[in-house]
Formats: structure tokens, C-alpha cells, sequence
């Protein structure tokens, strides 16, 4: 059986405690079932890498207490009479666990310690803004519903108040959840139980769940170039990164080891940066390598209530059929990044180990934005707004992908059929991206190089030839004078 256990040198503890401590938790939390079968002391001990007298020193002290038993040569086995009332009752009611997938909880390390290889600075703070502002991913504020946000926070607040006062459930409100989950099914394919949703504070605190479920012992595949959220995150609990290239048509899955297994993190609806969209004949071979190679799959569906250009395709989760696949959602972009919204939807199996995970985490989201939000969706009037937002955008989009025509020929541009940005790839004669940023800065217009428009990307040079611009945010007239500027810059 393939036994995920996360060691950690630095702590204070001794790899031994560390092995006894971790195995004897997976049965506490029934995820390790009475009668399984354990790896040998040597298979353990090879796979760790550590001496196999400390496994066997691990597993004589879980033995001497009655977590397993030494069947002769036929192996060593979870004990078959574990007293009920020994197992952790919140997670014995729940656990259903995975005999090919155990994933225990792990130690967060420092994230400072983590930092080094990468930059700070993901995301950008409202200060200083450029007057005509570029940045990737930005709802436009004149476009959220504050009207009708409004009229149903009152009623919320008119009629179960109360609410502010309770705790709720950590995985989120279940009005929201089940709002979500029929979302879901009619948008993205994805067939969800609304047991699988946990609402969190945008996709990064959902990205940040599915690390603690996950195991930083495994290496974590990329997408090269990526989202700096991401990558430093993962980073920061010192998960080996490998990065996999990306082309027009998404993350190279043939690129993928076939002998390793691990945690894929992909953006298939608008890859970012570069805004390719995965192709469907790409994550059909996403979830076969996923499952021959017993890996899991991180789906980032950011962007995906934008696609301009033929209907969205299947989610990952969706195809999946709920198995490999932890999805990511977020309302960041469809009504904004300040409500700090999103949501993750977890393989069944995991779902009751998420709520708890979320439930150490933070207890939950506050009460009345779930609450607006879910009649929000329900009364109709969030996809509603979708398609009012879509116009709008795409009529940007049209304004921004003609001004670069007109001003600048005919420009390599990708993700402009989706999305809320596109990335330029620049002519090999034009200055590097984070010189045009500079000049156009001091102009008063922002566009952004790879790395200071969050994405981060493993080459040794670092790619400077790109440039992302977000058109979401920009009035048609903004973005025409804008670009007119770009042209005096260059
Ligand atoms: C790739 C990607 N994923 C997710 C998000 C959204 O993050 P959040 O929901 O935490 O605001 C962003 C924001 O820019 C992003 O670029």
C-alpha cells in the first residue's frame, strides 16, 4: 500500500516519534482501517529514505501499544480489534477513507524559511496606481451589484440576524453550498454534491486547504510559466516544484513523468499567464496520466465564467467524475477580490476530512456575504450579471486586441478568447517587457512583465519577452488612449 508520511528533519521531534506519531494518527482518523496492511519496514524505510531500523523502532512502539500486529512473515497489519471508542469520534463518523490515497495532515513549516527562490510580491496593493492601470484580473468596481447586494443584505439582516452571533458550519453555508453546487452543474459539467463545497476566503485560503490535505512529501507538478499565488505557496511548505512546460493549447501533458506520482496544479480554463486554454484531448490525458501514476490533480478554474468565443469547456472535475480532481472556484473576478470569496470542491472521500481541516483553519467564513451571495445565485441574479459582465468585457477585450493591431501591427497575442487579460508575446527586436513597463510607468500607463504581473516562471533567465494586460478594469476610451501612449513609449 502506498503510505504518504511527511518527515520532517528540522523538527524537534525524532524521525522515529515522527513515523510512529504520523501512522498512528492515519488510524486514529480511520484512514488507516482495521486488518490494512502496512508497507515492510524496509519498503517504508527505502521510500523515506531514512534508516530501516527507525521504521522498525516506529512500528515495535505502535505495535507495543496496540495500534498494529505482527502477523509472522506474512506482514504487519492495522490491528483488527482496535476498541472503538479509540478512534477520533468527529473523524469516525466521517471518514470513509482511500486505500490508494492517504493523504494525512502535515506540519506547516515556516513559510520565511521557504521564500528564498522567489520574489515577494503577488498581487497589488491600491496605492500608486498608473492613471490608466493594466493590471491583470481586476473587476471593474462599477460593475458590481450594489443594488442588488444591498436590497438582500437587508433582508438577511431583517430576518436572521441571528446568524451573526452563531457559529456556523466550517465548510460554509449550506444555502450557499448547495447554490454553488448547482452552479456548478450547470456551467461547468461538474456533478457535486453540495457536501463536497467549502466555502473559503477566495481560492487562495481554498489553495491553502487542499495543501494541508495533500502531502508536501510528493512533488508538486506546475505549469511553467505559473501563477506566483501558487508557486510560492507551495513553496512555502516545502513541497518539491517541477515545473512542466506550457504551449498555445496549455500545459504539455506529454511533458509529465509517467514513473512518478505527485499533485498537478493547472489552470486550464485561461492558463496563467499565458491565457491558453487546455484542450480537451489535453485533459483527457491529464486524468489518464492522473490516474496511472496515482497523482491527484489541483484544477485552478479562475476565469472560467469568461469565455468569449464557443461554449466553455468540461471542468477537469467534471470529466473526472469527482475521483483525482480538488477544484478551485473563486468569485474574485465575477464580482470581486475585496468580498474575498471562492470556494473548493473536493473529491467525496475527502470531503468530511476538509471541513475539519477548514474548521482548524478558520471556522468558517462570515455569515452575511455567504448568505447574500447564495440568494444571490438562487434568485437568478448572478448569472444575470455574467452575461452582462461578458459583454462587457469581450466589447474591452475587441477594443484592446484592435488598438494593438492598429498601433503595433499584427501582435502575438494568446488568451484572448477567454479570460480577463491577455498576454503579448513581444517582437524579438523590441526592448525587454521590464523596460517597456518601466517607460510606460513613467507615462502613466501600466502593463506588466511575467514576473511583476504575478506569475512566476523556472527558467534560469527568466523569460522577458512577455507582456500581460488586463483589460477588465479599463473603459474602451481608457484603453484606447492608453495604447496610443504604449506606441509613443516604445
Ligand atoms: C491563477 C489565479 N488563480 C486564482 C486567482 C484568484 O485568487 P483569489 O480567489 O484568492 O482572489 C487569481 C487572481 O488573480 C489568479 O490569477
Amino acid at each position: 500500500m502506498d503510505l504518504w508520511l511527511l518527515l520532517d528533519k528540522s523538527s524537534g521531534l525524532t524521525l522515529q516519534t515522527q513515523v510512529f506519531e504520523q501512522i498512528r494518527r492515519l488510524i486514529l482518523c480511520g484512514r488507516l482501517k482495521p486488518g490494512m496492511p502496512l508497507p515492510s519496514t524496509r519498503e517504508l524505510s527505502d521510500r523515506l529514505k531514512i534508516a530501516r531500523n527507525t521504521v522498525t523502532l516506529a512500528y515495535d512502539r505502535l505495535n507495543d501499544e496496540g495500534f498494529i500486529e505482527v502477523h509472522g512473515r506474512s506482514g504487519t497489519y492495522v490491528s483488527s480489534d482496535l476498541p472503538d471508542d479509540l478512534l477520533d469520534p468527529e473523524v469516525r463518523s466521517s471518514s470513509n477513507g482511500t486505500d490508494d490515497i492517504a493523504l494525512p495532515q502535515k506540519e506547516m513549516r515556516s513559510p520565511l524559511l521557504c521564500y528564498s527562490g522567489f520574489a515577494p510580491g503577488v498581487g497589488q496593493i491600491d496605492q500608486g496606481r498608473p492613471e490608466f492601470d493594466f493590471w491583470v484580473g481586476r473587476s471593474d468596481p462599477s460593475t458590481f451589484p450594489l443594488r442588488s447586494w444591498r436590497q438582500i443584505m437587508l433582508r438577511k439582516l431583517s430576518t436572521s440576524s441571528s446568524s451573526l452571533t452563531e457559529y456556523g458550519d466550517p465548510a460554509g453555508l449550506s444555502e450557499l453550498r448547495v447554490a454553488i453546487a448547482g452552479l456548478l452543474g450547470r456551467s461547468r459539467g461538474m456533478s457535486v454534491a453540495p457536501a463536497q463545497v467549502v466555502i473559503t476566503n477566495g481560492s487562495q485560503d481554498g489553495l491553502n486547504l487542499i495543501c494541508r490535505l495533500l502531502n508536501a512529501e510528493h512533488p508538486v507538478f506546475i505549469e511553467n510559466p505559473c501563477y506566483q499565488g501558487a508557486a510560492y505557496l507551495f513553496q512555502s511548505i516545502g513541497a518539491e516544484l517541477c515545473p512542466i512546460p506550457v504551449d498555445k493549447n496549455g500545459i504539455v501533458a506529454e511533458k509529465l513523468p509517467k514513473d512518478r506520482s505527485g499533485v498537478l496544479f493547472v489552470t486550464p480554463s485561461h492558463q496563467y499567464p499565458t491565457g491558453a486554454t487546455l484542450s480537451l484531448d489535453r485533459r483527457i490525458s491529464l486524468l489518464r496520466w492522473a490516474e496511472e501514476t496515482n497523482s491527484v490533480i489541483i484544477e485552478d478554474d479562475y476565469d472560467s465564467d469568461f469565455r468569449y468565443e464557443g461554449r466553455p469547456l468540461t471542468a477537469l472535475a467534471g470529466l473526472d467524475g469527482g475521483k483525482r480532481v480538488f477544484y478551485l472556484g473563486s468569485f474574485s473576478k465575477s464580482l470581486g477580490a475585496g468580498l474575498r470569496l471562492g470556494f473548493t470542491v473536493v473529491p467525496e472521500d475527502h470531503a468530511d476530512l476538509a471541513r475539519i481541516v477548514k474548521s482548524q483553519m478558520s471556522q468558517g467564513q462570515p455569515w452575511l456575504d455567504q448568505a447574500v451571495l447564495a440568494d444571490f445565485i438562487e434568485d437568478g441574479l448572478y448569472d444575470r450579471h455574467l452575461r452582462r459582465l461578458r459583454k462587457t468585457y469581450m466589447a474591452r477585450r475587441d477594443c484592446l486586441t484592435e488598438c494593438l493591431d492598429y498601433h503595433f501591427g499584427a501582435v502575438d497575442l494568446t488568451g484572448s478568447d477567454s479570460g480577463l487579460h491577455v498576454a503579448w508575446r513581444l517582437p524579438s527586436d523590441a526592448p525587454p517587457a521590464s523596460e517597456i513597463e518601466r517607460r510606460a510607468r513613467q507615462k502613466g500607463v501600466g502593463v506588466y512583465a511575467l514576473h511583476s504581473g504575478g506569475a512566476h516562471d523556472f527558467y534560469e533567465s527568466p523569460r522577458n519577452d512577455t507582456l500581460v494586460l488586463g483589460y477588465s478594469s479599463l473603459p474602451q476610451h481608457d484603453i484606447e488612449c492608453a495604447i496610443e501612449r504604449l506606441r509613443k513609449v516604445l
